[in-house]
């Protein structure tokens, strides 16, 4: 176990019936560090980050977060140890703007405060160099655009450790360009971890 690992998996194993779609996969993540998986269609990418986010249990192996073994069971489990994933399908409500999304299911506290909430997104995007507005309606944005709320959505919850499954098959390759730039800006700035398939 390595205290510098944000995520530490050994022999994760993972069956649905006869597929075994992970058998005892290892791999570790270190702090700071951007980390691509690649493998073919139903190599078992999305289902091995899926433990990571507790929407699957493993069946076998351990997940170690921070150099800390772990039980993940939920996804609240895993934001709670703050991990965010972007998920190849965004889950966000087209009616509302992206600071509406943003918010969406956080404390009353927290979002009584419509201006103390933009300028905390206007924080996030100016530090990081995102370009989102936060009044937008998401049914006016590019997928790009949307792509960010939900980055900036778990951003704003205090992840840091990002998960992103196939950001940029939804992406033309100038779109692609631009995300990578932020990702490796938020690497530079003090935006410790992450990590994507
Ligand atoms: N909920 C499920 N029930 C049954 N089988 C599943 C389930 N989820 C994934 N599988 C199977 O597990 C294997 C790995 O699938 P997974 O989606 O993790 O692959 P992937 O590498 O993400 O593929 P892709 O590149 O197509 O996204 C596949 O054989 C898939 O059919
Ligand atoms: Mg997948």
């Amino acid at each position: 176990m390595n205290e510098n690992n944000a995520i530490e998996l050994k022999n994760i194993t993972k069956r649905f019936g006869q597929v075994v779609a992970n058998d005892k996969v290892c791999l570790s993540l270190k702090k700071g560090e951007i980390l691509s998986i690649l493998g073919e269609n139903g190599s078992g990418k999305t289902t091995l980050m899926n433990m990571i986010s507790g929407i699957y249990y493993p069946d076998e192996g351990q997940i170690m977060i921070h150099g800390k073994e772990v039980t993940i069971r939920s996804p609240k489990d895993s934001f709670d140890l703050g991990i965010g994933m972007i998920h190849q399908h965004f889950k966000l409500v087209d009616v509302l703007t992206a600071a509406e999304n943003i918010i969406l299911g956080l404390p009353g506290k927290e979002i009584l405060d419509r201006k103390a909430v933009n300028d905390k997104i206007n924080e996030l995007t100016g530090k990081y160099g995102f370009d989102l507005d936060p009044d937008q309606k998401i049914y006016r944005m590019s997928v790009s655009q949307k792509q960010t709320v939900e980055i900036v959505k778990m951003l704003y919850r205090g992840v840091d450790i990002l998960i992103l499954d196939e950001p940029t098959a939804v992406l033309t390759p100038q779109e692609a360009d631009r995300l990578f730039a932020v990702l490796r800006n938020m690497k530079s700035r003090s935006f410790h971890y992450h990590y994507y398939t």
